[in-house]
C-alpha cells in the first residue's frame, strides 16, 4: 500500500507557512486543549459519555499517568535523515502503527459520526475498528474505505445467531480481522452517566449494527407483544420515544405509532451482553470465521497466557479507557506484564490513556504493535468533524516519528525498552 502517511517535516512546514497567510490549523495540537474545546461545543450528557469513566475515574487517570514514570531516554548521532514508521500485521502493510479504537455512539460527538471517521482514515490509511455500537452499519462505513483495513470489533450477544450475522457482514465487508472485546460482558458503574440518567442506547442511539440486521429483525419481529400496562405518559417521555424513532430507518410517525422503536430497543437491552461466557466458548466462535480473531480487553497476565493456548491470533492490552473497572491497574503497566508472557508469540496490540506521539512510542518500547487511540478522535470529531479527525492522526504521527527520530531510532523496530528509563514516582 501507498504510503499515506505525511512526514512531520512537511506538516511542520505546511502549518507553520500557513501562518504567515493568518491560518491556524484546524484543532489544538495538545489533547488536553482539544478535550476542553469538546467540552463546550457538546452538551453535557453527551461530553460525558464520551470523556466519561467508571467510579472516581481512577483508572483512566492511571492510565494517562502511567506514562509520565516511563521516560524517554534518547541517543545522539544515529543518522535519522529517512525514516519509517510503518509497520504491518497479519499480512497487511501499514504507513504508520495508529489504528483508531472502536467508539460506540459517535453520533453525539458529530451528525456524520463513523462516515467522517472513515473518511479520515481513509485519507490518512490509519486503520479503524468498527464498533459494534457504531451510528452507522458496518458496510457503510467500510465503504467509505476502500484502500485502507478495517477491522470489526465484536460484542459477543446472548444470540450466537446474531454473532454470526455480525461475523459474516464483517467478512463481506472486507474487514482484516475481528476484534472480540471481552471487558464489557456487563456495563460499568459510568457516574457521569448516572448522574444524568442517561444511556444512548436507551433512545435509538449507537443501535445501527443491530437494526440494519437481518437476524436481529427478524428477533424483534418474533417477540410477543407486551402484556404489562403501558407507562404513564409524561411530555418529557413522548419527547424521549419520538426522539427514538426518529433514530431508526423509515417513517418517524409511523414507527413513534407502531412503538416498534421501543420493542428494537427492549430486544437490544436483553442481548447485547453476555456474561456467561467462558474461554473455551472461543472455539465456538472460531467456527463462525475465517478472518483472524483478535482479544481485546486482556490486562492480566494468566489471560494472556490463556488467549495464546486459545489459539487466537492477537491480542489488545486494553481496559476500555477505564470505563469498566475503577481502581485498576493502568493498561500501560498490564502491557510490560503481558509482553513477559506473550513475548513474540502473538502480535500485542494496545490502547487506553494515549494521548501523543510520545505516548505512543513508549507503548511501542514496551512491546506494542500498533497503538489505538481513543478519545481523543472523539473529542476531534466533536470539534472539527472529518478534518478534525485526520489532523489528529497527521498530528500523532507527525509527533511519533520526531519522536523516534530525535530518540536515534529510524523506524519502528530500533524502539526499545532500552531507549525508556522508569522512574517510580
Ligand atoms: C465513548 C466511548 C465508546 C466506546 N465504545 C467502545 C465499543 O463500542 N467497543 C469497544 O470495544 N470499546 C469501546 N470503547 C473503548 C475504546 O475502544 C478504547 O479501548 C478506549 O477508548 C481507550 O481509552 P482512551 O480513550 O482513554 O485512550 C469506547 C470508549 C469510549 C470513550
Amino acid at each position: 500500500m501507498e504510503s499515506k502517511s505525511k512526514a512531520a517535516v512537511d506538516l511542520q512546514k505546511e502549518i507553520f507557512l500557513g501562518g504567515l497567510r493568518g491560518q491556524r490549523p484546524v484543532i489544538p495540537s495538545e489533547v488536553s486543549a482539544l478535550r476542553k474545546l469538546a467540552e463546550r461545543k457538546l452538551s453535557a450528557p453527551s461530553f460525558d459519555y464520551l470523556d466519561g469513566s467508571a467510579g472516581r475515574h481512577h483508572t483512566n487517570l492511571n492510565n494517562q499517568q502511567a506514562f509520565h514514570h516511563w521516560q524517554i531516554l534518547p541517543t545522539m548521532l544515529n543518522d535519522v535523515s529517512v525514516r519509517n514508521i510503518g509497520t504491518n500485521l497479519f499480512g497487511a502493510k501499514f504507513s504508520s502503527p495508529f489504528f483508531l479504537c472502536p467508539i460506540g455512539v459517535l453520533e453525539l460527538a458529530h451528525p456524520q459520526a463513523d462516515l467522517a471517521v472513515a473518511r479520515a482514515c481513509e485519507s490518512t490509511g490509519v486503520p479503524l475498528m468498527i464498533s459494534s455500537q457504531a451510528s452507522t452499519p458496518i458496510e457503510n462505513i467500510a465503504g467509505q474505505m476502500p484502500t485502507t483495513p478495517t477491522f470489526f470489533q465484536l460484542y459477543w450477544s446472548k444470540s450466537e445467531e446474531l454473532v454470526a450475522s455480525f461475523l459474516s457482514r464483517a467478512e463481506r465487508s472486507g474487514c482484516l480481522a475481528i476484534v472480540v472485546t471481552l471487558d464489557t460482558t456487563l456495563l460499568g458503574w459510568r457516574t457521569k452517566d448516572l448522574d444524568h440518567a442517561y444511556l444512548p442506547f436507551l433512545y435509538g442511539r449507537g443501535l445501527a449494527q443491530y437494526i440494519s440486521d437481518p437476524v436481529f429483525q427478524r428477533l424483534v419481529r418474533q417477540e410477543p407483544p407486551r402484556a404489562e400496562p403501558p407507562p404513564k405518559t409524561t411530555l418529557t417521555l413522548i419527547r424521549s420515544l419520538w426522539r427514538m424513532a426518529s433514530n431508526f430507518p423509515g417513517s418517524t410517525l409511523q414507527n413513534f405509532r407502531t412503538r416498534s422503536t421501543l420493542a428494537a430497543i427492549r430486544k437490544f437491552i436483553e442481548i447485547y451482553m453476555n456474561p456467561a461466557l467462558e474461554w473455551h466458548d472461543l472455539n465456538r466462535l472460531r467456527e463462525m470465521t475465517n478472518l483472524p480473531l483478535i482479544l481485546k480487553g486482556i490486562q492480566h497476565p494468566d489471560d494472556a497466557r490463556k488467549a495464546i493456548d486459545a489459539g487466537v491470533d492477537g491480542v489488545v492490552i486494553s481496559n476500555h479507557g477505564g470505563r469498566q473497572i475503577d481502581g485498576a491497574v493502568s493498561s500501560l503497566n498490564a502491557l510490560t506484564l503481558c509482553k513477559e508472557v506473550v513475548g513474540d508469540q502473538i502480535p500485542m496490540l494496545f490502547d487506553s490513556g494515549v494521548r501523543s506521539g510520545s505516548d505512543a512510542y513508549k507503548a511501542l518500547a514496551l512491546g506494542a504493535q500498533m497503538v489505538g487511540i481513543g478519545r481523543p478522535y472523539a473529542y476531534a470529531l466533536a470539534v472539527a468533524g472529518e478534518l478534525g479527525v485526520r489532523a489528529l492522526m497527521e498530528n500523532f504521527q507527525a509527533e511519533l516519528e520526531l519522536t523516534m527520530a530525535l530518540s536515534g531510532c529510524k523506524n519502528l523496530t530500533e524502539i526499545d525498552k532500552s531507549k525508556l528509563h522508569y522512574r517510580s514516582h
